[in-house]
């Protein structure tokens, strides 16, 4: 039986990433993409998230979620992504609609359909998740698990301490740390060892396909940011990392730790402060993603992306 999942999203280059090889994948069956702002705004990421399905030739319900976070200013990575947010290949204009529904409503009406069943997969911040968590308290017990791209248990990126998705809204992110569903993060200390590196990239392209060729166009547009800033020759695919980790689980070396979000304002604003040493003796309630094989997960890409016509 595939897994069912949400995949929560704002693409986003690496965000598109990941949905192909979700949507590629048969261990997997996506029951909808939700969208939420985040790398850019929400008019953006929902049109980005149908440009995608366009480009794949997938017909996946899409539904637009939250514009803004809960409490703090929104932030933005025009930077990062472009205006668009899906800056560098040429993009058609897609044909399928967004649904009427709310984000937050989809997630909570499948999630009590499939009590136990329905695994969130959010690669964007957090703040659908949390208000579906607070509309309706239900859900709590009833998501099987949250695999989601954010965090880190060391450097950040946005700022020394804070990774992106979780500092764009960190009292979304706490809600979701704090709810007791069982958690799996991939943070920056994981997702930073999938450069896609030249010789990488250049697997995409030799796919000989559109969606090889796309995917390719992606990674570099995505790369000039990460050369820029961090000198790196690729960029990671952060939120690709979340999806392998449920295709092929045994790709990674993952511990148990106990991971709470830093929500007030001041040098550590949207943490996810990791307890590795266990000093503070409370429970573990994240399953921290530490390790990557990288020769895995490029071959996982490279074979689920070469699957499209
Ligand atoms: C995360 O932020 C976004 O820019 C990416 O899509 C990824 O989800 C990495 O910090
Ligand atoms: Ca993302």
């Amino acid at each position: 039986m595939p897994r069912k999942i949400i995949h929560d999203c704002d693409p986003g280059h690496d965000d598109a990433i990941a949905m192909m090889l979700a949507l590629a994948s048969p261990e997997l069956e996506v029951l909808g993409i939700t969208t939420v702002y985040g790398n850019v705004g929400l008019e953006h990421t929902a049109h980005n998230a149908l440009v995608v399905l366009e480009i794949l030739g997938c017909k996946v319900p899409v539904y637009a979620g939250a514009d803004r976070p809960l409490v703090r200013e929104r932030i933005s990575a025009e930077l990062v992504h472009g205006n668009s947010g899906l800056e560098g290949p040429d993009l058609p204009t897609p044909t399928a609609k967004l649904q009427k529904q709310h984000a937050v409503h989809f997630i909570i009406e499948q999630v009590l359909s499939h009590p136990g069943q329905v695994t969130l997969v959010p690669t964007g911040t957090l703040t659908n998740i949390a208000l579906a968590m607070r509309l309706e308290p239900k859900i709590i017990p009833a998501i099987q698990q949250i695999v989601l791209m954010g965090g880190s248990i060391d450097i950040g990126n946005w700022s020394p301490s804070a990774e992106f998705n979780i500092l764009c809204d960190p009292h979304a992110a706490k809600i979701v740390f704090d709810s007791g569903v069982p958690l799996m993060m991939c943070g920056l200390n994981l997702t930073h060892q999938t450069l896609a590196l030249p010789e990488r990239v250049a697997r995409f392209r030799g796919l000989g396909t559109p969606v090889g060729e796309f995917t390719a166009q992606l990674l570099e547009f995505f790369r000039q940011h990460h050369k820029q800033r961090f000198g790196w020759e690729g960029p990671p695919i952060h939120d690709a990392c979340a999806i392998a980790f449920l295709v092929r689980p045994e790709l990674f070396k993952t511990r148990l730790y106990n991971v709470e979000i830093e929500a007030n304002e001041g040098l550590a604003y949207g943490r996810t402060v990791c307890d590795y040493w266990r000093v503070t003796g409370k429970a573990p309630n994240t399953e921290v993603g530490l390790e990557v094989d990288l020769e895995g997960f490029y071959d996982l890409l490279v074979e689920r992306i070469g699957q499209y016509r």
